[in-house]
């Protein structure tokens, strides 16, 4: 066991673990945050998608031993003072269904628009092209984020 400590959602948490331990797992299990989730468990998917220092990374890819000193931001953290717009629209166009995909995706865009406030259709794809959804077929999620873009003049 080692003791780590990393910023957390803008929290410093400080725990013991063992140098196999995923990084996914010890969100979820160990630290109370359940929005990563486990969809493939070998990179594919993006399901548990957070940002490490401020870029979208795959959490069942990272042993948590390598964050030490890092920043993780969850989608917790994104909504810690209330919905942001993307969720919003996300919301009120009811893009998700079973909503399995749903913190990657908010994660993917979140980066993306904080990148390029106005992506074309494509750059959009592109930027999701990543979180796979077995629910919606992309385009609801899509027409959203672009629907966003159109309201932040
Ligand atoms: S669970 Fe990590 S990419 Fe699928
Ligand atoms: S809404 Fe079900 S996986 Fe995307």
């Amino acid at each position: 066991m080692k003791k780590i400590s990393f910023i957390l959602n803008g929290e410093k948490r400080f725990i013991h673990v063992e140098p196999n331990e995923i990084l996914l797992d010890v969100l979820r299990d160990r630290m109370g945050t359940k929005s990563p989730k486990c969809g493939c468990d070998s990179g594919d998917c993006g399901a548990c998608t957070v940002m490490l220092n401020s870029k979208t990374a795959r959490s069942c890819m990272i042993f948590a031993i390598e964050t030490d000193g890092q920043e993780i931001v969850t989608l917790e953290g994104i909504s810690k003072s209330g919905l942001t717009p993307l969720q919003k629209i996300f919301l009120e166009q009811n893009v998700f269904q079973c909503g399995y995909c749903a913190p990657g995706m908010i994660l993917s865009a979140t980066e993306l628009l904080g990148k390029n406030p106005h992506p074309s259709r494509y750059e959009v794809q592109e930027a999701l092209a990543g979180n796979l959804c077995r629910c919606t077929g992309y385009t609801p999620i899509i027409d959203a984020v672009l629907e966003l873009t159109k309201k932040q003049v």
